[in-house]
């Protein structure tokens, strides 16, 4: 059924031009993600993870195709309105986390809201940090967090709006083997409890289990596992 596709994308391509040289990073990709999923996509550095993810996310426009997320199509939007788009439906989770040092952890988290002058929900707030694991740091400064901690902000970060869709580029990429399986444990607890749609890049196949679908991305193409 196409009203349970929160996101979808259709014949997009993505060319960067190098001198004399083209590159297809994301060649006719079309492809959708159903409301309340975990959807992973994996693959070789270099094959076009992170080019899919900042085209499905609004941060990149593509050379050719459409990319419609929750009914909207981004085909024709300036940059402003990409930008609200993507403070109200889209969740951003960086491999090196991108908290800003001088805010605490709690305003790290609210951030998004206050830029986009929305009311915060402090039942939503305290059971999202609750079940992050970081109520006990949130007036804290990201500089005295370890990377695990840092990285529980960050989701929380982008979660706090309950977004569409909550993209995730490697997210356990600076972690430790210990730290990147609490992460991952704590991003499927809170995507079950929240029924939070989450498309996350990885190229740790140890992590593949946790997604409900798999696709294998291979020189700019996804395909499903
Ligand atoms: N801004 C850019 N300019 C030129 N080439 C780029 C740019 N971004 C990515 N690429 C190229 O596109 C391809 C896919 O890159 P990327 O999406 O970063 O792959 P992955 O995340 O899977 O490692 C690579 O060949 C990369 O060199
Ligand atoms: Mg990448």
């Amino acid at each position: 059924m196409t009203d349970n596709i929160i996101l979808r994308c259709e014949g997009v391509n993505k060319l960067y031009k190098q001198g004399e040289e083209t590159i297809y990073a994301l060649k006719d990709v079309s492809m959708s993600v159903r409301r309340g999923e975990f959807l992973i996509l994996c693959g070789k550095s270099g094959s076009g993870k992170s080019t899919l993810l900042n085209v499905l996310s609004g941060f990149d426009v593509p050379t050719a195709g459409k990319v419609i997320i929750g009914g909207e199509d981004m085909a024709g939007m300036n940059d402003r309105q990409r930008a609200k788009l993507r403070n109200e439906k889209i969740g951003f989770v960086f491999q090196s986390y991108h908290l800003l040092p001088i805010l605490t952890a709690r305003e790290n988290i609210l951030s998004p809201l206050l830029i986009g002058k929305r009311p915060v929900n402090d039942k939503f707030f305290e059971e999202l940090c609750g079940s992050l694991g970081i109520t006990h740091r949130l007036e804290h400064l990201p500089s005295e967090m370890s990377g695990g901690e840092c990285q529980r902000v960050a989701v929380a970060r982008a979660m706090i709006t309950q977004p569409d869709v909550l993209f995730a580029d490697e997210p356990t990429g600076n972690l430790d083997k210990k730290s990147a399986g609490e992460l991952i444990a704590l991003l499927k607890q809170a995507h079950d409890r929240f029924g939070q749609t989450i498309l996350m890049v990885t190229h740790d196949e140890s992590l593949l289990p946790y997604g409900d679908r798999v696709y294998r991305m291979e020189n700019g193409t996804p395909m499903l596992v």
